[in-house]
């Protein structure tokens, strides 16, 4: 099964991306998981622009930048969205990623990793809402860190995590994803 974890956040000092090494670290230990860190920033997307929604557009041929972001997603059994909370919701840069796909995400599973001052529950709640609307499976466990603990990640994705805590709801996180990106690969074919 390969695996996306993308970094839903292109700020300058961003945290976003060490906890999305912390998620990787974990998920590659799963047998028959490859596991790929997509980063939002190597790809240099436009503001969404076209006239017509992606999935009602039939006659759609992504060129450039938006292309490769698609290609990526395509590739992918199934994806893990690090995401912070940005008033209350998810970034905007995060946002209009997606609303650039039409179904390359489509029957497949979506796992929420976010972080913020109440463990980025609102950003979850968002994509929530917005994952289903690519036609994807968002999961049922996420996991949560508070924004002191994602403060205090380091590069390597390690931090504090008094008595494996975190890790614990990492794991009941990867291990949902793992038994949808199963059921669904199976289940498109
Ligand atoms: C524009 C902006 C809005 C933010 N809004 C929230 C918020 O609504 N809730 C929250 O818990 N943290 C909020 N924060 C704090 C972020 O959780 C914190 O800056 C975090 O490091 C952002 O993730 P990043 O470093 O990966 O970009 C906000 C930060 C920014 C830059």
């Amino acid at each position: 099964m390969k695996l996306g974890i993308i970094i839903g956040s292109v700020r300058q000092g961003r945290v976003s991306g060490n906890m999305a090494t912390w998620v990787a670290n974990a998920a590659k230990k799963y047998e028959g998981v490859e596991v790929e860190v997509i980063d939002l920033l190597e790809y240099k997307l436009p503001m969404f622009d076209e006239a017509i929604s992606p999935q009602y557009n039939p006659d759609r041929k992504p060129e450039g930048e938006v292309k490769r972001w698609l290609d990526k997603l395509a590739e992918q059994d199934a994806y893990i969205i690090v995401t912070p909370e940005y008033n209350r919701s998810i970034p905007g840069a995060l946002k209009n990623a997606i609303d650039l796909v039409a179904f390359e995400m489509a029957k497949k599973p979506v796992a929420i990793a976010s972080h913020g001052s109440t463990e980025g529950a609102q950003a979850v709640a968002q994509l929530r809402g917005i994952v289903p609307a690519v036609q994807a499976v968002s999961t049922p466990v996420f996991v949560g860190l508070p924004y002191m603990d994602a403060q205090g990640m380091t590069a390597d994705g390690t931090f504090e995590d008094a008595g494996g805590y975190r890790a614990g709801q990492l794991t009941a996180m990867l291990d949902d994803l793992v038994w949808y990106g199963g059921a669904l690969a199976a289940a498109r074919k």
